[in-house]
């Protein structure tokens, strides 16, 4: 069967990254998570001590931006890839809260975007991918097959995200985590290389009130619908 490229966006939690997954394991397509690459490149940047709460080394991490290896890895008992920085496996620790308060400063360094958007149309040139991130519909694959726009109230989303840290471990106020939704949705929405938008050819799925089973279903509906117009 021919192979299509799904591209997923949306705001922070809106549960991108599950239904991703689900499509990637349904189709038997790779899955490419974007945020983890811009998570990846931020805890570098955090390590390498180029950003802190009141300074920000934009030169000092772009002249550094080649000592970055980003890979993933395919984790069978978890079911999809985990992400790699220079042979280290981040994947736990990319999503902290702290990560998170700084991923969108470093988002919006162009340079950073052009080296990692390279990376990305390269992962998916042969096609048979679903990638998720913020600006895949609209820079890295404008011609995918199908795109989706995921949006969910601010609240949900951050009870969400919360009850993700609290499963894990981590110790966060629920304030902080909707916080920080509300920045992330403005930096990212507002930045000017790339800013999250839907794509004029994007379907929108809010998915507040939805079922992870009613979500799904609706996806892959989209899914077969783009395979028959393919014909
Ligand atoms: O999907 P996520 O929450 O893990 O993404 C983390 C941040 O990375 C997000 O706030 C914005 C940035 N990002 C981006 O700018 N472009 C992408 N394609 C993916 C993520």
């Amino acid at each position: 069967m021919q192979k299509i490229t799904i591209a997923i966006d949306g705001f922070s939690s809106t549960g991108k990254s599950t239904v991703a997954k689900q499509l990637a394991k349904h189709l038997g397509y790779i899955y490419v998570d974007t945020g983890a690459m811009y998570r990846a490149v931020t805890l570098f940047t955090m390590r390498n001590g180029y950003i802190s709460k009141e300074d920000f080394n934009v030169n000092g991490l772009v002249e550094k931006l080649g000592a970055i290896n980003i890979t993933f890895k395919f984790n069978k008992d978890l079911g999809f890839a985990e992400v790699y920085l220079n042979g280290e496996n981040i994947e736990r620790e990319i999503r902290t809260l702290e990560v998170s308060s700084f991923v969108s400063k470093v988002a919006a360094i162009p340079e950073v975007r052009y080296q990692l958007v390279k990376q990305q149309q390269q992962m998916g040139k042969d096609k048979g991918v679903v990638m998720d991130g913020r600006d895949i519909g609209t820079v890295v694959f404008p011609y995918a097959e199908l795109k989706l726009f995921m949006i969910a109230s601010a609240e949900k989303r951050a009870t969400r995200r919360y009850n993700e840290l609290i499963e894990r471990g981590d110790d966060v106020k629920y304030e902080d985590v909707l916080r920080n939704v509300q920045e992330r949705d403005y930096i990212d929405s507002h930045r000017e290389d790339s800013p999250l938008r839907k794509a004029d050819d994007a379907i929108e799925i809010d998915n507040s009130d939805l079922s992870l089973k009613e979500q799904f279903e609706k996806v892959l509906q989209l899914v077969n619908m783009t395979f028959k117009n393919l014909k």
